[in-house]
């Protein structure tokens, strides 16, 4: 009789535990359609989460979702496995601009791409990100030769030649005598334009507490917190030699919680060629929807600008460098495998032989 009790309070014990225990391994229950809508909220919270965490280059928006599987998580919620196409849009990750108001970047620009495994849960009709490992790679140079011929290609970001027309697109800028001297916080794209010699930039600034009049050593100047310039030059080799160099940058502050833009959005063009682009003053942020991406950032902000300007050789800046993992609390790669092979349907009273999902889901801006 003591040994019967003891039993069963061992059995108790035991399935307290694996009700508890987060990475107890879970079946699959189903295989949704990638358009589910379910599954839609699942990869946004995940563009959320992704666009959160990383650190250099630019927003993504998601494109498509590849595959998708949904487990069952004790004691409650359901994990989503996706894997999810995103595309770059022109937007900086620094830009408080809401994604939905940011452009998709278009094959003529030299699209890049992202590819994401994810991890979702959704418990209480909210998700929450568990887990993600992205990769992106800029689209081909051939493809992009097929639809434009004389398309700018991206190029490396620390050529001498990319490094060189920033260089120069900020010293223009700075000569424009604005508030404060700026300083160069990352080059994050560049193009070699193959008809005109000419190097089309943009790259990211902070202003610091210097004034450009009076500027000996920029490294006696300080950036100032939550601030960025997002510019945007070119530098055009002239035919009897010297330059033209063009630059603008749009100004942001961040204030805590709710970004806005410096009152008067500084902004502005040098040279008759090129026109002064309107500034894209950020609003109020819009709501996001009803996915909500609680997942943990892995990175938080530097609080002050790296001792060197962020340059990377690779032409773009590559997600597989800032997004490695996720919550620890739950590590999805092994337990969540889409690889496991299709739902089976089980011996006993199962669903009945289950519809074939429908995936992958809609393209949402273009195949790359
Ligand atoms: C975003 O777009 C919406 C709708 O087009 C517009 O009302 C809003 O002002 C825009 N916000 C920003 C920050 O551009
Ligand atoms: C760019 O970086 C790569 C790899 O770090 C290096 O091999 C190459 O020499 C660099 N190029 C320039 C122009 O600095």
């Amino acid at each position: 009789m003591r040994s019967l009790v003891a039993f069963i309070c061992l059995a108790q014990l035991l399935s307290w535990a694996a009700a508890r225990s987060p990475g107890v391994p879970v079946a699959p229950v189903r295989d949704p359609d990638c358009d589910d809508l379910d599954v839609e909220q699942a990869a946004l919270a995940a563009v959320q989460y992704v666009n959160n965490n990383h650190k250099h280059g630019y927003k993504y928006t998601l494109n498509q979702v590849d595959k998708a599987r949904v487990y069952q998580r004790r004691p409650t919620g359901e994990v989503y496995v996706l894997e999810i196409d995103l595309v770059e849009t022109c937007c900086h990750v620094l830009d408080p601009t809401p994604l939905e108001n940011c452009t998709v970047r278009q094959l003529t620009e030299h699209a890049v791409e992202g590819d994401c495994d994810v991890s979702v849960l959704k418990v209480d009709n909210q998700f929450m990100v568990l887990n993600a490992k992205c990769e992106s790679s800029p689209d081909s140079a051939e493809d992009v030769r097929k639809i434009c011929p004389n398309c700018p290609l991206l190029a490396p970001l620390n050529d001498t030649k990319v490094v060189h027309a920033v260089e120069a697109a900020l010293t223009a800028f700075n000569a424009q005598k604005h508030n404060n001297y700026f300083k160069l916080q990352e080059i994050s794209r560049a193009q070699f334009s193959p008809l005109q010699s000419s190097v089309y930039t943009e790259f990211v600034t902070v202003p610091t507490d210097c004034k450009p009049i009076d500027v000996i050593d920029p490294a006696a100047c300080n950036p100032l917190p939550n601030q960025h310039g997002f510019c945007k030059g070119t530098l055009t080799e002239k035919v009897g030699g010297g330059e033209d160099v063009v630059a603008t940058c749009t100004v942001f502050v961040a204030v805590p919680a709710v970004p806005a833009p410096q009152p008067d959005g500084i902004e502005s063009s040098l040279g008759p060629a090129v026109p002064a682009e309107p500034a894209v003053p950020a609003g109020p942020p819009v709501a996001a929807g009803p996915a909500v991406a609680l997942g943990p950032l892995l990175v938080d902000a530097p609080a002050v600008l790296p001792a060197k300007p962020i340059l990377t050789h690779l032409p773009h800046h590559d997600l597989r460098h800032s997004i490695v993992g996720g919550s620890s609390f739950e590590s999805a790669s092994g337990e969540y495998g889409l690889n496991a092979g299709p739902v089976a349907p089980g011996p006993g009273p199962g669903p009945a032989a289950p519809a074939i999902p429908l995936c992958p889901g809609r393209i949402r801006h273009f195949k790359i």
